[in-house]
């Protein structure tokens, strides 16, 4: 019988990482890079760019989310961590400006409480035994400064395409996708207030496909896009 596992440590994905996720959504027509920059162009549309505050990247793997986040929040202080020893190693060898990496065990957050304005997360749930995400939560909202924001990136099972990519990506093998119900009710049931439920990627980016895209923020309601992300606040 398989291991249960608590979350899937990224350390023999860290080095080719970047590679692995660029063939796995191929036929999407954009790369690795385009999706870590498009969640961060969606933070804009609830963040203040010209702030100082100090954000967190939550299971930040190799820092490619906290390259845009530098890029549009400029005055932000950056924290990550991850599980993947391997993977800090690739997010420091980034040498990001203002911004820090490092290790932990997965279950602790490595910080004081009230400290962060916003805890940002992009597909680390999902490689979660669903058993701990509560606690997670409730280290999240530690963290969190009161009014702070978390803002949690997931895969959209209800997406057959979603299911497809995830079923066929090498370090997807033990990911359990978060049915959105779910999500809602794990933030439903912890001390952090569900603001906003957004879907995202409705459709795909090849050319042909342009001008459909200045439509998908009036489709952000309808819960088939490929990925999603909920705003919550302490
Ligand atoms: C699919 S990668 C996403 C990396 C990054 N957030 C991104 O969007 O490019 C999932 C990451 O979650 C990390 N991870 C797994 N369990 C974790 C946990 N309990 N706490 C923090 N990170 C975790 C893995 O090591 C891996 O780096």
């Amino acid at each position: 019988m398989a291991e249960q596992r608590d979350f899937d440590n990224f350390d023999e994905f860290a080095k080719d990482y970047r590679h692995t996720h660029d063939q796995s959504v191929k036929m999407s027509g954009a790369s690795s890079d385009y999706f870590s920059e498009y969640k961060i162009v969606e933070l804009l549309r609830h963040e203040n760019a010209q702030a100082e505050m100090t954000i967190l990247d939550f299971g930040c793997g190799d820092g490619n989310s906290s390259v845009y986040i530098r890029k549009y929040f400029p005055h932000a202080s950056i924290h990550g961590i991850d599980v993947s020893g391997k993977s800090i190693e690739e997010a420091n060898a980034k040498a990001i400006k203002n911004a820090s990496f490092q290790a932990f065990d997965g279950k602790q957050i490595p910080f004081q409480d009230d400290l962060f304005d916003v805890v940002f997360t992009s597909m680390v749930f999902h490689h979660i035994d669903h058993q701990l995400h509560e606690g997670i939560l409730k280290e999240i909202h530690r963290i969190l400064k009161p009014g702070g924001r978390f803002y949690n990136f997931e895969h959209n099972p209800n997406n057959p395409l979603t299911r497809k990519v995830v079923r066929e990506c090498p370090f997807d093998e033990d990911a359990v996708l978060l049915k959105p119900s779910y999500h809602k009710h794990l933030i439903n049931n912890s001390a952090l207030r569900l603001e906003k439920v957004k879907y995202t990627l409705f459709f795909p980016r090849h050319k042909l496909f342009k001008p459909f895209l200045t439509l998908e923020n009036l489709l952000s309601w309808c819960p088939v896009g490929a990925q999603y992300y909920m705003k919550a606040i302490k």
